[in-house]
């Protein structure tokens, strides 16, 4: 199955969604063989089933990044969206987990992945009082978000640790304007992330931070996010739970304010609360409404040097990019 001596065969659930494709072209360029797992069969792919039923093939590292999104706005938050924003990531993980206990051939490592809503929402503790949250941090509110972060986890934390490492990483906003196939046939949100969205509504002017914009906005560039997926692959030592989120955190107004200005525009002001509840539903707008200040501390402890730390490099880079794109 490896292609040379140091190459690895990679399985990734949900390797065809906006992280995975580009942690799959990461990992290709360095000569690893990539398998996602999906809903749908095809080359270089294996369906959920085809795991279920007949175990895992030799493989050295599994990843899931299976999930149906939880802020698709083409959609209203009904019983059954809801039920599928759990089933997509609790089965998932539960078909890989099974597979991995059972196989003889065991990889060396599983790294499964959820959000930083695992901390919860800490304005429903101490309104407008946030305060830096770390992978030694337990959770200090409770909402949907947070709930389900923990059950994710708490079937990614079945694997037998004494078969395989268990790197576990929790993601912020993450943050992209990379094109590829996948963004012309999806939704934006669900091709390339939500930063695409946000700046075409920004560059019509409609410049606005959510609600009371206090609420920190733990975003993250995806080479960012990639290079920690590539260090937690190689790295023997990384075990247990890493914050795949900038040590940069700002403010949701902070963020409105820096985007207004690299795209010339002015801050109009906010987007009532109430409106946001209405439009996402009350479960779902804890996501955008309040937040955490969550720091990646043992992931920079692991080794790992980001490569955008600062919000307004960030910014930069995934401008200059789109402003590239359209001159071509
Ligand atoms: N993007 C972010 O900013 C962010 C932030 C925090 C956490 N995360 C989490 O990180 C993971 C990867 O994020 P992403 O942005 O790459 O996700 P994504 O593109 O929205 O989806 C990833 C993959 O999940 C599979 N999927 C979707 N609905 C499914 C369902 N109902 N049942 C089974 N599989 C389903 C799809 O694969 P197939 O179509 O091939 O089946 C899809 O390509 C997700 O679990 C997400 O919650 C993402």
């Amino acid at each position: 199955m490896n292609k040379g001596t140091d190459s690895k065969h990679i399985i990734i659930g949900g390797g065809s969604g906006f992280i995975g494709r580009a942690l799959t072209m990461a990992l290709r360029a360095r000569g690893d063989v990539v398998t996602w797992v999906s809903r749908d069969a095809g080359d270089d792919r294996l369906t959920w089933q085809d795991i279920a039923q007949h175990g895992l093939p030799a493989c050295d590292v599994v990843i899931n990044l299976a999930g149906k999104h939880i802020l698709d706005m083409s959609r209203r938050w009904t019983k059954s969206y809801r039920a599928e924003v759990i089933s997509s990531r609790i089965e998932t993980t539960n078909i890989l987990v099974d597979a991995i206990n059972a196989s003889s051939t065991t990889p060396t490592v599983f790294i499964s992945t959820a959000g930083k809503c695992f901390y919860g929402s800490q304005a429903f503790r101490a309104s407008e009082q946030y305060f830096d949250l770390d992978e030694h941090s337990a959770p200090v509110g409770v909402d949907f978000p947070a709930e389900l972060v923990s059950m994710w986890e708490a079937a990614a934390d079945r694997i037998d640790t004494a078969k395989v490492r268990h790197a576990k990483l929790r993601f912020g906003i993450v943050l992209s304007s990379r094109d590829n196939e996948y963004s012309k046939r999806r939704s934006k949100i669900g091709a390339r992330g939500i930063f695409p969205m946000l700046q075409a509504i920004f560059q019509r002017g409609l410049c606005l931070s959510m609600g009371a914009g206090v609420q920190p906005f733990p975003w993250v560039h995806i080479d960012d996010v990639v290079g920690i997926c590539l260090q937690a692959i190689d790295n023997p030592d990384m075990r247990g739970i890493y914050n795949a989120v900038s040590p940069g955190i700002v403010s949701n107004n902070d963020f409105t304010k820096l985007l207004a200005r690299k795209l010339n525009k002015s801050v109009l002001g906010h987007v009532p609360g109430w409106l946001i509840k209405a439009v996402v539903g009350a479960e779902r707008s804890t996501i955008l409404l309040l937040g955490q200040r969550v720091k990646p501390t043992r992931t920079q402890e692991s080794g790992y040097v980001f490569r955008f730390p600062k919000l307004e490099a960030c910014l930069d880079d995934l401008l200059a990019l789109n402003q590239k794109r359209s001159q071509i």
